[in-house]
């Protein structure tokens, strides 16, 4: 059972031994759990929490396969605790995910929105010295947030705009330079060295509203903050006040904390680039991810190992 239509042909490629029916539109919680009352497998998305109401109505429940590399969504310690198998999709919307931040960041940087907005609208009066001045980017300091896959993907982007990468990782390890010539340095000297702020941590009760008000205010008046992560991780009201205040210049933001609700003061905001969660929207990215949940699902239901387990435990 999965709780949406799939950029993949989940039948054909789970095979004649499963028992698939493609939903016909994202389904409705109740609708959803009607469906998985007798399942095996879930696929599942992000938006959709896997908790102990599913694991309720899903007695049977093998593995949950959540269609996405951030598994915020899944209580993984009630998914053990019931001796069900939990997998992500790492790797295949690394580069997507880390093009779509600089995307962002270049996006945010330039204006691009809102030039795109003034020609759109017919407000364009032709080329001015004064015209929508932006930041620039190339040769600036890039401050990357969670150094995982996607950061270091982030990273070899910057170098090739002759950027200075810093990084703030879940190590604590500080000073040291790592492989890609980015050093390490803690949160807060990050947010004082900064022009770029990317956002590339998982979201955990340690990292919800890391980037706080008093983050914020410890950021360069100049500096752009860019999340493709998760939104819960940046205090959105505290966000939406430093901008107002000029405490930060602009962002560029692929996620929310109360998806698809924006802050009405982003929407408001012309120094804010909005995106509706697409960092890994390729079409190649989005069919792979599907492909990981279906092989990890017949990995499962085979006796086998799948490749992407997010709590090993449940072997133990
Ligand atoms: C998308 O946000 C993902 O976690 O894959």
């Amino acid at each position: 059972v999965s709780s949406a239509p799939l950029p993949l042909d989940v039948a054909a490629a789970l095979g004649d031994e499963f028992d698939y029916v493609a939903p016909p539109a994202q389904l409705e919680r109740a609708e959803f759990l009607a469906r998985a009352s007798s399942a095996d497998a879930l696929i599942t998305l992000l938006t959709e929490p896997v908790d102990s109401e599913v694991f309720d109505a899903c007695p049977g429940l093998k593995i949950v396969a959540n269609c996405a590399v951030g598994f915020d969504n899944v209580d993984v310690a009630e998914a053990t605790r019931r001796g069900v198998i939990v997998t992500n999709t790492p790797g295949v919307l690394t580069d997507a995910t880390a093009d779509f931040a600089f995307a962002l960041l270049l996006g945010a940087a330039r204006r691009l929105v809102e030039g795109d907005r003034m020609v759109r609208g017919g407000d364009w009066t032709g080329w001015k010295p004064t015209e929508l001045l932006g930041a620039t980017v190339s040769g600036q300091t890039l401050g990357i947030v969670g150094m995982g896959r996607i950061g270091r993907a982030v990273a070899r982007r910057a170098a090739g705009f002759g950027m200075r990468v810093i990084y703030a990782g879940r190590s604590g390890s500080t000073g040291k330079d790592d492989s890609d010539g980015a050093q390490a340095v803690d949160l807060d000297g990050l947010l004082a060295q900064a022009d770029f702020v990317s956002i590339h941590c998982p979201l955990t009760p340690e990292t919800h509203h890391l980037i706080d008000g008093s983050a914020l205010a410890a950021m360069k008046p100049s500096a752009v903050l860019v999340n493709t992560a998760r939104g819960p991780i940046v205090d959105e009201a505290a966000l939406v006040a430093a901008l107002a205040e000029g405490e930060i210049a602009a962002a560029g933001l692929d996620v929310f904390e109360a998806e698809p609700q924006v802050h009405p003061g982003l929407r408001a905001s012309d120094r804010v680039v909005l995106a509706p969660h697409a960092g890994s929207a390729t079409t190649v990215t989005r069919g792979l991810m599907a492909t990981m949940c279906t092989d990890a699902i017949k990995a499962v239901m085979g006796g086998r190992r799948p490749s992407h387990v997010v709590n090993p435990e449940v072997y133990a």
